[in-house]
Formats: C-alpha cells, sequence, structure tokens
C-alpha cells in the first residue's frame, strides 16, 4: 500500500512539474543586462515614458532607446557608478545592449501602440505601475480575455481579424 502511494504522489509530482515547464511563462522579471531602473528614472526623477519610448505614439512598437540616447544623460549623470560604467562599456564596444524582452505577444496576434496611445489609454492599464520598479515585472498579463474586455467596455472592435491577421 505504501509503496503504491508513493508511486502515485511521484507520479503526481513529475506530471505536475511536465505540465508547469510546458506553460508560457508568465509574470517573468528577467535579470537585465544593466540594472536599469524605471523606479529611479520614470519615479524619483518623473522622466515621461513617452521620452524614451516615443515610437508608442506613432508606430506599433514602443521601442527602448538606443545607447547613444543613454550616453546623452550618462556621459556626465553618474559616471562614476559601476552600473554606468557598464554602459559606457556598450558605448565604448559601439555594441547595443541585449535587453531581454517582457512583454511579447505570439506571432498570429496583431498589436499596435498607436490607436491605444493616442485613445488616451495609460501605458499602466497594460504594464501597471513601471514607475515603481527597479526592475521591470510582467505585472500585467495580457491574455485574449483582458484585451477583449477592454475592447467590450470601450466600445472598440472585436473582431477576431482585428488581432488575428
Ligand atoms: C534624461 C536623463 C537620463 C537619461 C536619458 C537616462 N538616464 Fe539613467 N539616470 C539619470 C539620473 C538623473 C540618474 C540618477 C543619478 C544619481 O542618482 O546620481 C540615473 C541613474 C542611472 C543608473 C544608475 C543607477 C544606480 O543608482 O546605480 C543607471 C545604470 C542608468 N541611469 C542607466 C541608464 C540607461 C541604460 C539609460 C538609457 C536607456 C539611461 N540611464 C538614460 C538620468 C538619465
Ligand atoms: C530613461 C528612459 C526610460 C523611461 C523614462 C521609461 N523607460 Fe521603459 N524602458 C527603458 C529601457 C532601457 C527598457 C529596457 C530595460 C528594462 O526592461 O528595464 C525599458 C523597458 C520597458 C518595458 C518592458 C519592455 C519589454 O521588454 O517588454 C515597459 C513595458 C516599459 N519600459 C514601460 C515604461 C513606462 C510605462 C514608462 C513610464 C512610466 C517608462 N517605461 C519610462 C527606458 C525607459
Ligand atoms: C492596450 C495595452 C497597452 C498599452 C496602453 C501600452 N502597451 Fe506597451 N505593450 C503592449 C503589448 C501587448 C506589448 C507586446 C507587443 C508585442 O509583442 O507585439 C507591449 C510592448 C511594449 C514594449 C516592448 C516592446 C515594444 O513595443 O517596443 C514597451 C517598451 C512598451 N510596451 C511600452 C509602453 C509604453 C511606454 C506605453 C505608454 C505610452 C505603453 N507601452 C502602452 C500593450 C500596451
Ligand atoms: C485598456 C483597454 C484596452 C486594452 C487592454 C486593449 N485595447 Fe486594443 N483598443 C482599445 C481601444 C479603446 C481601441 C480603439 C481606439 C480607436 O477607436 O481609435 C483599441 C484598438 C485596437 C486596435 C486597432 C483597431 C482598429 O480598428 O484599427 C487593435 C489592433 C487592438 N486594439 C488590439 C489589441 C490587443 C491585441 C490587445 C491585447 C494585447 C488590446 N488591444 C488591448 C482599448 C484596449
Ligand atoms: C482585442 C484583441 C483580440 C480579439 C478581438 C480576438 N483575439 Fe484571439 N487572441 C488575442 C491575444 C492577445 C491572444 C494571445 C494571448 C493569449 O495567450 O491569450 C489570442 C489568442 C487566440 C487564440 C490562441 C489560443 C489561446 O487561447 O491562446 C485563438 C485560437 C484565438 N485567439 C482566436 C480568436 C477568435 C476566433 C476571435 C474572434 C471571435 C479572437 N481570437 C478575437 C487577442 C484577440
Amino acid at each position: 500500500m505504501k509503496t503504491i502511494i508513493i508511486v502515485l504522489l511521484g507520479g503526481l509530482l513529475l506530471f505536475s512539474l511536465a505540465a508547469f515547464s510546458l506553460l508560457p511563462q508568465r509574470g517573468r522579471a528577467p535579470e537585465q543586462p544593466i540594472a536599469f531602473s524605471h523606479k529611479i528614472h520614470a519615479g524619483d526623477y518623473q522622466i515621461p515614458c513617452l521620452y524614451c519610448h516615443a515610437n508608442a505614439r506613432r508606430s506599433p512598437v514602443a521601442g527602448i532607446p538606443s545607447v547613444q540616447f543613454c550616453m546623452g544623460c550618462h556621459k556626465i549623470t553618474a559616471a562614476d557608478k559601476p552600473e554606468v560604467q557598464k554602459l559606457q562599456g556598450y558605448w565604448n564596444r559601439k555594441e547595443p545592449i541585449p535587453w531581454i524582452r517582457i512583454y511579447d505577444q505570439p506571432d498570429f496576434v496583431h498589436f499596435s501602440h498607436t490607436p491605444h496611445v493616442q485613445a488616451g489609454i495609460a501605458c499602466q492599464q497594460c504594464h501597471g505601475p513601471i514607475e515603481t520598479m527597479d526592475r521591470v515585472r510582467e505585472a500585467v498579463v495580457l491574455t485574449m480575455d483582458r484585451c477583449v474586455a477592454c475592447h467590450q467596455k470601450r466600445q472598440a472592435s472585436l473582431d477576431c481579424v482585428t488581432c488575428h491577421k
């Protein structure tokens, strides 16, 4: 009897481990190549989101600022801090920073920032309180349910082909 229970429990454990690893990873907060803090930039110093993610207004992607853009401030600002020296390393080597993506929809989903930003929807509705985060975390998981719920509420399109082409 005991062995049967142990075997069953073992099987259950293996099954749940397998099931867990098959699920897409959600709510992730990967460590980035440079410890860039939204809390410092967008929180403490109140740099507007669109100052760094200007493309969100006019293109599907919001975009991540280039090393050159960062260096506009960091040739001087906090130049002695170790994480800023890492930034200067990328600048000197003329390498882009390999930031790890957090919000990433599957290829069969069509999404664009432009209509949302132009409709006045705050970034935080879809990305959570980024300005409080030292490291970006997927605070809002943008499943189909969530997209559709807001489209319903705001009387935006519910056609499948709006989001699937
Ligand atoms: C508009 C100016 C500005 C821009 C643009 C800017 N920063 Fe900063 N950054 C600051 C200020 C101000 C601080 C805080 C300095 C301090 O606390 O002494 C800071 C701090 C930092 C720190 C140090 C955090 C710490 O305390 O160790 C890092 C790393 C950093 N920024 C990286 C970046 C990166 C990467 C970019 C480009 C994506 C960038 N910054 C763009 C103004 C800027
Ligand atoms: C000083 C420039 C700067 C400002 C200001 C800034 N960001 Fe960012 N943002 C970055 C950089 C650099 C990254 C990539 C590194 C990271 O993920 O932390 C990033 C990453 C992100 C991501 C995750 C992207 C992904 O991989 O999915 C989101 C979402 C985001 N920012 C939203 C915002 C919002 C909302 C604001 C305003 C509250 C804001 N950002 C202000 C520079 C900035
Ligand atoms: C209606 C929901 C929604 C709003 C509002 C929104 N985003 Fe996003 N954002 C997303 C989705 C969905 C993705 C992933 C897109 C993909 O994978 O194609 C994303 C991706 C990003 C990324 C990483 C990839 C990229 O597009 O460059 C950044 C940075 C970002 N958003 C910043 C912002 C900022 C800044 C604002 C406010 C100006 C904002 N977002 C407003 C839903 C939203
Ligand atoms: C918080 C509310 C909200 C969320 C969440 C949201 N949307 Fe929207 N979306 C809107 C509104 C409002 C509009 C209509 C803007 C307009 O009428 O110009 C819109 C428009 C769009 C459009 C353009 C439609 C057209 O007719 O051109 C697409 C595509 C879209 N959304 C995809 C998505 C996807 C994909 C998601 C989830 C990843 C999403 N939306 C999440 C509110 C939202
Ligand atoms: C407002 C945007 C939006 C609309 C409208 C929409 N979808 Fe989706 N759909 C998504 C997003 C975002 C995902 C992927 C995210 C996720 O995992 O839920 C998705 C995923 C899916 C999937 C993949 C399976 C799954 O659940 O992950 C199927 C199938 C699908 N949608 C079918 C449809 C059909 C059929 C319609 C029309 C009745 C529709 N969608 C309308 C945004 C939308």
